[in-house]
């Protein structure tokens, strides 16, 4: 089967519900893989609500771009400008989220809304430099930041419950 063209856009309000059931699918397929707890539904549940994702597409704090494909949309970035980071000093646009759909997966849309993300951070900031959060246990997403250049600067964690989960921070090269 030929794969459909994706290209990348920014984000409207419109499209709050669709990036909503978007990150909810995402984040459980990455992180809920014993199964979803009361927890874990109530964390999506009301984390990646329609109304966080339409303030976001409408606020000069972030950037919220959105990969389609034949009218569907199989994957999204958000930045957060002027997020400090001791961990990566220097480099203060976080993305926050880089999600692309499973069936999407491994064929070149997380690479491309990256690229876009470092261009859009370069457009408002003037660098493209940026850091991230990454669970350790999720090492393809290790891999691909790897790849794309991005190194390991330190620990965080994620606390959710009584849990804490560890992640890397993980940053472009200084410039
Ligand atoms: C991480 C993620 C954004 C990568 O997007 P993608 O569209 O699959 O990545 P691309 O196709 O552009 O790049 C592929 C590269 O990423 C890495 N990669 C992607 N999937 C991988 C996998 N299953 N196993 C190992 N490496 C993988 C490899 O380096 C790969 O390069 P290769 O194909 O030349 O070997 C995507 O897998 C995803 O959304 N995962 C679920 C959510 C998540 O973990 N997000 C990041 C959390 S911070």
């Amino acid at each position: 089967m030929t794969r459909p063209l994706v290209t990348v856009r920014p984000a409207a309000a419109a499209d709050a519900h669709t990036l909503a059931a978007l990150a909810i699918q995402v984040w459980l397929d990455t992180y809920a893989t014993d199964g979803v707890n009361d927890l874990l539904g109530r964390y999506v549940l009301s984390t990646f609500t329609p109304a966080a994702f339409a303030a976001w597409s409408e606020s000069p704090d972030v950037a919220l771009q959105v990969a389609h494909a034949n009218g569907h949309l199989v994957g999204y970035a958000l930045l957060q400008f002027g997020a400090a980071q001791p961990l990566a000093p220097g480099r203060d646009t976080e993305l926050r989220t880089l999600y692309v759909q499973s069936p999407f997966q491994r064929s070149g849309v997380g690479s491309l809304l990256l690229r876009e993300a470092r261009s859009a951070a370069h457009a408002r900031t003037g660098s493209d430099g940026l850091w991230l959060t990454v669970n350790v246990q999720n090492l393809r997403a290790c891999a691909f930041y790897e790849k794309h250049g991005l190194a390991a600067t330190g620990l965080t964690q994620f606390v959710l419950g009584e849990a804490r989960h560890d992640n890397h921070v993980m940053a472009t090269p200084r410039n």
